[in-house]
């Protein structure tokens, strides 16, 4: 875990927010890097789990949220942790997660055993909505995306028309304000989900359930998880919420232990009800064929944009060996992300930086491709540095512009380049005009 969050920094993936000032616990800012590889993922969620689909439809729900909205969904009343106080040093922390030695609980920090007892801490932030200080104006940050879902229900279905089954998503932000956040991005208080809240008869609940948990692991699969590494916990019913007739998580091997990346659960009616109850307004569903009306139940996939992210680092993350400039064999880093996951696709290289030629057919390559990739021009230092530095940040492709290129070397190369692969470290000559249908075709 040490070199994956030094190589995140160390290359721009991800940094401690607020750093220069002590940093901020439990949040964090995605580097150039980072939010490329982030980006990547969001939009390939939205393009299989709505675009491609003629049953999903998207929302982007707002941040605040109305305390109405927090108490119906149960969140303003049972949304803790357990959290205890050491009187010896003052931690805050889990009371879930102490160490215990001898059957004793003790302070992670100091080894304390003179602990308070366990009460609940809400994990919801709040904040002053509006110019008076009147504790009536606060309004939540939201916990997670999905209940401006439920709440939006019954207008994303007059203005969508869709028949059940279907469903609503959404990428965005949640907030938590968790008691220790930890293992990197793992637990942090700022994160983002994409949630998908699919709607559905009551009979159908728990066929879907079991249809999104194989659909999401064909995910993590696409995007280059191993499945090895991927787990599933049918969870036990006295763990599950209790509105809930089925959870699964998805786990990853991270390398701090297994850990769920994802839920899928069957959560019945009950968010559409609460908020039926709560707010007085209907949120049915009336189906024109049997003429019934009734409250939709719903199967929700919710997976962690950060966790993902996190996951596809770990199991990215690889070292193997490669000549240095000599031919001496030396370590190399090589982050082996799928090409859909790359946050550069490709980088195109002039052999030498200091022939004019070169640079600008290099130039030229890079104008060429940058309309159907993200690109990476890089002209400093030896060949074999500058595609260490793409090894390292997992970039599949380098194009290199060489003497060949220009017809130096006759002229059934001229217009040709060396187009590398990263994983087998293997080159091969194509002409400049195909790698624009080429390289796409490797990525997909
Ligand atoms: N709407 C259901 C829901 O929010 P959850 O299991 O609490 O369920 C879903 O959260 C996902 O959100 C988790 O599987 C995880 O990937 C991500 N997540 C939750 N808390 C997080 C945190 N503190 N930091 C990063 N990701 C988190």
């Amino acid at each position: 875990m040490e070199k994956i969050v030094s190589l995140c920094k160390r290359r721009g993936f991800i940094f401690q927010s607020s750093e220069i000032y002590g940093g901020l616990n439990g949040v964090w800012d995605y580097g150039p890097l980072g939010t490329e590889l982030k980006n990547n993922l969001k939009q390939y969620w939205w393009q299989v789990m709505v675009r491609e689909r003629d049953d999903v439809v998207g929302l982007d729900g707002a941040i605040l949220t109305h305390p109405a909205v927090l108490k119906a969904s149960g969140h303003a009343d049972t949304f803790t942790d357990p959290m205890v106080d050491c009187r010896t040093c003052k931690a805050r922390l889990r009371a879930d997660q102490l160490a215990e030695k001898n059957g004793v609980k003790q302070c992670p920090n100091c080894g304390g055993k003179d602990l308070t007892e366990a009460r609940p801490f809400n994990l919801m932030f709040q904040t002053p909505m509006g110019a008076s200080a009147d504790p009536a104006s606060i309004a939540y940050l939201r916990p997670e995306t999905a209940q401006s879902i439920f709440v939006q229900f019954k207008n994303v279905l007059d203005v969508s028309r869709k028949k059940l089954p279907f469903g609503i998503a959404q990428i965005g932000k949640a907030f938590r304000n968790e008691i220790n956040p930890r293992n990197f991005t793992f637990r942090s208080r700022e994160f983002e989900q994409m949630e998908l809240e699919y709607f559905c008869r009551p009979e159908q609940g728990m066929d879907l359930l079991a249809y999104w948990l194989k659909e999401r692991i064909k995910f993590y699969e696409e995007i280059g998880i191993s499945r090895k590494r991927l787990h599933i916990l049918d969870v036990p019913e006295k763990e599950r919420a209790f509105y809930s007739r089925g959870t699964f998580d998805i786990e990853y091997e991270f390398p701090f232990g297994r850990q769920e990346l994802e839920g899928v659960a069957y959560r019945t009616d009950y968010d559409l009800q609460q908020h039926i109850k709560a707010s007085g307004k209907s949120l049915d569903y009336f189906d024109e064929e049997t003429k019934e009306r009734f409250v939709p139940h719903v199967v929700e996939p919710s997976a962690g944009v950060d966790r993902t992210v996190l996951a596809l680092i770990c199991d990215a993350y690889d070292e193997d060996s490669a000549p240095d400039e000599k031919g001496k064999m030396e370590t190399r880093i090589v982050m082996r992300f799928h090409p859909r996951m790359a946050p550069i696709k490709c980088a195109i290289f002039p052999l030498l930086r200091n022939k004019a030629a070169l640079v600008a057919k290099a130039r030229e390559v890079q104008a060429l491709l940058r309309p159907h990739m993200n690109v990476f021009y890089d002209e400093g230092g030896a060949i074999g540095r500058r595609y260490r530095r793409q090894d390292e940040i997992g970039t599949p492709f380098g194009v290199t512009v060489d003497f060949e290129t220009l017809g130096e070397k006759g002229e059934e190369l001229r217009d040709t380049v060396t187009l590398r692969d990263r994983d087998s470290m293997k080159q091969e000559r194509v002409a400049i005009k195909d790698l624009p249908q080429l390289i796409p075709s490797k990525i997909r």
